[in-house]
């Protein structure tokens, strides 16, 4: 694959499919989007396929879309994989050093060594991410090439998927005449895309606030630490303001897009909305303070269930950096109070930057997409086996990971 090849990413959700085909390039952030398609979804629950048909006929919509703006056929693409089937181990691999200086194939021989562990045979390993190594009991290495020592160790975070959600997203994919060249964890996507170097080092936590999930990762130190799934996200949202407003659900997410606010704290006053009733016959008015309390309501349980899981794994105190949140669910005004009142810390909505055809988009709902392709920019080369032995393929990306993490 040349430099120049397109790379065209496929972010599967809940609630919507977005194909995207960018050309890398050498202006910042480095690619030039020469395609793109959003197309509603409902095929996916939390992650995973509920109807092969709708995922199919969606998939299909979107890169034809692309495939007409760009005037080319679409074969290879990238998917990225989130939801409550993505989840993540931390593991330690520990090697004798061969000859006393630390090699390129003793670091691979460590990684290997960490990822040694039992995976549940209905699992998929998608990422092993080295996190720091220790020579000779002297922890927090990050490079350790060229060291000398006797004993290398090696910190890894292994990533896994559940085979059949995995195959079924793939299989969906195929269907549509497309081949699948690299599935990437979407945490590991989003953490490249809106976090900076120095958040990475101190520690934050990434919210990905999507439709059907709440996607959680934590950075430290420089990498991904944990990657878990809480399963309340926006249309948890939706569907409580559907039964608080005796709406149909499509009017419900009209009303939270187009007036939903979290500010039953600093009520400005009594402002009311025209609601469709339940048969579509009638209106009724509804006080904009209701649909706050209700939006607040799910939004104070989404975080406070994400904070009760960090404690639970002792990683609440890793974050002094904050939360970051993004995802469409991120959109709602408001949310950053309601995160520092529940954390008691930073918070802040990442806001990524697509340029696309003249127009600037800046928008948490795009920070998957923008993910997967700097994930997918950085991977290109690695994929591109057919001359590397896997040894030096193996080699090459770790030290993309090196360069870019470290
Ligand atoms: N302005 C807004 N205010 C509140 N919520 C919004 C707004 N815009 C979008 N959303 C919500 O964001 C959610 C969709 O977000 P996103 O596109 O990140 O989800 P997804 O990727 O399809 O789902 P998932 O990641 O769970 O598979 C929907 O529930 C939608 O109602
Ligand atoms: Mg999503």
């Amino acid at each position: 694959m040349s430099d120049q090849t397109p790379i065209t990413i496929l972010d599967i959700g809940t609630t919507k499919v977005i194909c995207m085909q960018v050309r890398p390039d050498q202006s910042t952030p480095g690619f030039e989007v020469l395609g793109y398609a959003y197309l509603p979804c409902t095929g996916l629950s939390r992650g995973s396929v509920v109807d092969i048909d709708t995922t199919v006929h969606a998939v299909r919509s979107a890169v034809k879309e692309v495939e007409s703006q760009t005037n080319s056929r679409i074969r290879d693409v990238m998917i990225g994989l989130s939801g409550l089937h993505v989840s993540s181990t931390a593991s330690n691999g520990i090697v004798g050093i061969r000859n006393k200086e630390v090699t390129t194939v003793d670091v691979e021989r460590v990684i290997e060594a960490a990822k040694a562990i039992a995976i549940p045979d209905n699992q998929t390993l998608i990422h092993t991410l080295p996190q720091e190594f220790i020579v000779d009991g002297q922890a927090g290495v990050k490079k350790p090439i060229g060291m000398n020592g006797v004993r290398l160790e090696a910190c890894v975070l292994m990533l896994r998927a559940v085979t059949s959600a995995l195959q079924n997203v793939v299989k969906c994919v195929e269907m549509c005449g497309l081949r699948v060249k690299q599935v990437i964890a979407q945490p590991v996507a989003v953490s490249q895309s809106v976090l900076s170097a120095d958040e990475k080092d101190l520690g934050v936590c990434l919210l990905d606030i999507g439709g059907g999930t709440t996607d959680v990762g934590v950075c430290k130190r420089g990498a991904l630490r944990h990657v878990s799934s809480v399963p309340i996200a926006g249309e948890h949202v939706t569907n409580d303001l559907a039964v608080a407003l005796c709406t149909p659900p499509k009017s419900a997410e009209a009303i939270k897009v187009a007036h939903g606010k979290i500010i039953s704290t600093e009520y400005e006053g009594a402002q009311h909305i025209t609601v469709d009733s339940l048969s579509n016959q009638s209106t009724q008015k509804v006080s904009t303070q209701l649909l706050s309390e209700v939006i607040e309501a799910r939004y104070h349980e989404i975080l406070s269930f994400v904070k009760r899981d960090l404690k639970e794994k002792q990683l609440l105190d890793m974050i002094p950096g904050g939360i970051v949140i993004t995802g469409g669910g991120a959109l709602v005004p408001g949310l950053v109070d309601l995160t520092k009142r529940v954390f008691n810390c930073q918070a802040r909505i990442a806001e990524p930057t697509i340029v696309l055809q003249d127009r600037t988009l800046v928008d948490a709902g795009y920070a998957a997409s923008l993910g997967l392709i700097l994930q997918a920019l950085q991977e290109r080369d690695r994929l591109d086996g057919s001359k590397a032995g896997a040894v030096t393929r193996m080699w090459t990306a770790f030290q993309h990971w090196l360069d870019y993490h470290l």
